[in-house]
């Protein structure tokens, strides 16, 4: 049989930070699916264990430092137009506001919240979109909820790329994209090691999980997915909450 309306057979998709975690399990599953993909990060290594595992052909690897605006500027102008455009790369620093420093703070935001919006802008303005394409930013619940003493800077990092997702969605319906954002809870990848749980802690956070677990890369890669495919066809300007049930509470 091979109905599928969440096939990606014929999409052309970027993903940002698809050397780690998200964005490599999103990219694999996408190639799965029939995407062409064009991947980025800025660890070379990392990015070529992603890209020697996507299934078919024609796919593009570019390393970009998406801080760097003439970064984002080269992989405007040299990517095709994209049927979707995955948000993804992302950094953490967990810190008590007491501590919170100019430094790490303008880190995040640039990482998390300018390089979204301004690849985002630079893809528009270049015209490197079909139309009916799906642009996904995956913030977090953590922009959200306040659900973790010391997130201060990430969350509002976050919650900046929900409220541009909310504008980008009004402003490119006209033109026929769609914008959404996927905000997952905690997912088992390098990036939460970069935070500051203890072992103990980690325990007492899964079990106000109530699925009792964190999640994986392909929790969210489906979820994403829903999002690029024209199953979604009619959503625009939403929040998809992927977090093992942790809003409820
Ligand atoms: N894991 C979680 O619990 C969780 C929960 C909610 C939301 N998220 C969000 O999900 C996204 C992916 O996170 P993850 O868990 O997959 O983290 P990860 O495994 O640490 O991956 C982060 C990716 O971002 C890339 N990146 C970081 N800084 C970059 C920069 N300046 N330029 C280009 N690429 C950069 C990294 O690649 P290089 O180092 O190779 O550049 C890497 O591919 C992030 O936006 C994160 O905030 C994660």
């Amino acid at each position: 049989m091979s109905y599928n309306p969440f096939s990606l057979a014929g999409k052309t998709i970027l993903i940002t930070g698809a050397s780690s975690g998200i964005g490599r399990a999103t990219a694999i599953e996408c190639s799965k699916l029939g995407a062409t993909l064009i991947i980025t990060a800025r660890n070379e290594e990392r990015l070529n264990e992603t890209f020697t595992q996507l299934e078919g052909k024609g796919h593009q690897k570019i390393i970009a430092d998406l801080t760097i605006n003439d970064d984002i500027d080269r992989l405007a102008n040299v990517i095709p137009p994209l049927d979707g455009l995955v948000n993804n790369a992302g950094i953490i620093k967990t810190l008590p506001i007491q501590f919170i420093n100019e430094n790490d703070f303008v880190n995040i935001l640039r990482t998390n919240t300018l390089a979204p919006v301004f690849l985002t802008q630079r893809i528009c303005k270049k015209k490197k979109y079909n139309r009916n394409a799906s642009f996904v930013f995956i913030s977090s619940i953590g922009g959200v909820f306040v659900t973790t003493p010391g997130n201060a800077m990430y969350g509002m990092s976050k919650n900046a790329i929900n409220s541009f997702m909310k504008f980008t969605a009004l402003e490119f319906a006209p033109k026929g994209i769609r914008c959404n954002s996927v905000n997952p809870g905690t997912v088992e990848s390098p990036l939460i090691n970069k935070g500051t749980l203890s072992q103990e802690d980690r325990e007492k956070n899964i079990a106000k999980y109530p699925l009792k677990r964190y999640g994986q890369p392909q929790d969210v890669a489906f979820g994403i997915i829903y999002l690029l495919s024209d199953a979604s066809a009619w959503v625009t300007g939403a929040s998809l909450i992927i977090d093992g049930g942790l809003a409820i509470l």
